[in-house]
Order: structure tokens, then sequence, then C-alpha cells
């Protein structure tokens, strides 16, 4: 099992088409760019995308930022070629559409045998047919590159015909089902896109809703929600506090052998001391990140 300890709070597309974008990338404070050959490229321009991507790759000039390259599905005309080329790229993951069933990824598993053994393989979970696969799908954590799943909730919403509102009621059993199989295989799970980027109040609203349902990141598609993005998804000072405060209290010595303690008038358990680390964890990696 690949296991990459860094923050994944913001995860910017953009189309590999699109030098303009690219060149920007470069300079914006995202965790991780997204090359996309799939969904925003017209397929006239799947050959020059796929193209343009690995000469940017392979140019560099992304710092610390996280680089993935989203192929076509394998069920498409570009999709082999794509995983062929990615292999041998240089990014760090590539990220697979429209995956419904575990032989989706393993066949993904095999079209990236001659990548390195660093290069992860992050699913796209967007289709209706995964569902009930979910948790077959995370298993296969343990023995190929998965490594993280992309809430895909434009796909899914035009596979369920359901209407995609700020309040994305249709989708919440889904994310939390998705949210739930990710971490019961130790996956990371990033949320999905939100299309209004000029509308600051709803993405704010919809990162905060992805934070509240566990999510590590949310899926990006323009530069000015990267900065209210990784504001959502870093623990405030707040929060920190408080666990630097459970830590304290779980580590004195009257604390010693017991599972449940009071600290400032409130219940805590040792679940609250793992969470707590977790939070201090997640703080310390984004903290190395920006030094
Ligand atoms: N990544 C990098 N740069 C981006 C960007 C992105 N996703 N989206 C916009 N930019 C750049 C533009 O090139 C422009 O750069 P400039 O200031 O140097 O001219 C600047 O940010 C402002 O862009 P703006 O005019 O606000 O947006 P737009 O109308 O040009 O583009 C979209 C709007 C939605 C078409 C564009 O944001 C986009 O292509 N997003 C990604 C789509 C995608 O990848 N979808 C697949 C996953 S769902
Ligand atoms: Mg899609």
């Amino acid at each position: 099992m690949i296991s990459i300890n860094r923050p994944r709070r913001s995860a910017l597309y953009f189309p590999a088409s699109n030098p303009k974008a690219i060149a920007k990338a470069r300079t914006l404070p995202t965790d991780v760019v997204i090359f996309d050959l799939e969904d925003s490229v017209a397929p006239e321009l799947k050959e020059e995308a796929r193209a343009a991507a690995l000469a940017a790759v392979s140019e560099g000039g992304f710092g610390g930022r996280e680089v993935a390259i989203r192929a076509n599905g394998l069920d498409t005309p570009w999709g082999a070629a794509d995983l062929l080329a990615i292999a041998r790229s240089g990014a760090q993951a590539v990220l697979v559409p429209k995956v419904s069933t575990p032989a989706d990824i393993v066949r993904c598993q095999t079209a990236l045998s001659a990548a390195p053994a660093s290069m992860q393989l992050w699913a796209m979970i967007e289709t209706c047919a995964c569902i009930p696969h979910l948790h077959d799908i995370a298993a296969l954590a343990a023995s190929t590159r998965l490594s993280l799943w992309v809430m895909g909730v434009n796909d899914l919403a035009k596979e369920m015909r359901a209407r995609l509102t700020p309040e994305r009621t249709p989708f919440l059993p889904i994310l939390s089902l998705a949210v739930a199989a990710a971490r019961s295989h130790g996956l990371t799970i990033l949320d999905g896109v939100c299309n209004e980027f000029r509308d600051t109040a709803v993405f704010q609203a919809e990162a905060e809703q992805g934070l509240l349902f566990g999510f590590d990141g949310k899926s990006l598609i323009h530069p000015d929600q990267i900065a209210p993005c990784n504001a959502v998804f870093s623990p405030s000072a707040e929060e920190l506090a408080w666990a630097q405060v459970v830590i304290a209290a779980f580590a004195l010595p009257e604390s010693q052998g017991k599972g449940a303690i009071r600290v400032e008038g409130k219940m805590v358990e040792l679940l609250h001391l793992e969470q707590a680390r977790q939070l201090v964890a997640v703080a310390e990696m984004i903290a190395a990140t920006e030094r």
C-alpha cells in the first residue's frame, strides 16, 4: 500500500489543452494540480492535450505541488495510450475516470505496469454502477497502486438524472458511503467540484459541507477557489489548541490507564486523543509544505 504524508486540501483541474492554465498552475497555492485529458478536452484535441501534459510535467516547475494527470477511460479510443504515456511521464499520480468495478481498477493497474513503483493510481467515483462496489474497490488499496478517490458529482448528476443544487441533497448518501468506504481501507478522498466559480458564498458553503462529511480536501476548477478551499480544509487555530489540550491532559500521570477523562468540563475519551493526534499531524504536514 502506498502511504503518502502530504496535504491534499485543494486539487485544481485544468484542461491540458490550455497552455495558459498550465503556466498559471505553476504559480498557484494549490496542493495538487490535475492535468485533465478527459471531460474538459474536446475529442479533436485529445492527442495534443496528452502531448502538452507530458511536455509540461517533464519540464517541471510545479514546486511542492503534487502532479496528477487525468486519463480518458480505458473503454475510449484514447485511454490505453493515455495510461501507457502517463506511466512514464514522471507525474506522481494518474487519475482514472468512471471506475465502476474492482475489475476496472485491476485493468488500470495492469496498464500501468511500466510505471515506477511510486506512481499512484487515483480513481473517480462518479458512476451509479460503482456504488454497490465501493468497499470492494477501496479494498484494492492493499494490493494495487490505488491510494485516493475523487468524487465526480457532475457525472453522477448526469447518470442519476438528479439536479445539482448548492445543497447537493440527492448526492449526500453517496458522499457518505464513499467516505466510509475510503476510510475503511485507508484511502484519501477528495470532494467533487463546485461549478459556481464566481459565487464565493456557494463555494464556501459547499467546501464546509465537504469538511463536515469527512473529505480530506476538494477538487477545484478555478484559481479563485484555492484560497478558501485551503482555509476550510486546514485545522483552525482553535481546533489545534483544543487538540493540544487533549494531548496534554492524557499525558498527565493521573490520566494513565484511563480511557475517559474530564477536560475543561467535557468528557474526552482515548478516541478523541487519536483524533487530536490526527489533527496535529495534518497541521504539521501543511506547515511542512508551506515552509
Ligand atoms: N487552472 C489554471 N488556471 C486557470 C484555471 C484553472 N482551472 N481556470 C482559469 N484559469 C486562469 C485563466 O487562464 C486566466 O488566466 P489569466 O489571468 O492569465 O488570463 C485566469 O485564471 C482567470 O480566468 P477566468 O477568466 O476567471 O476564467 P475563464 O473564463 O478563462 O475560464 C473555466 C473558466 C471554467 C473555463 C476554466 O476555469 C476552466 O477551464 N476550469 C477547469 C475545467 C476543468 O478542468 N474541468 C475538468 C474537471 S471538472
Ligand atoms: Mg467527468
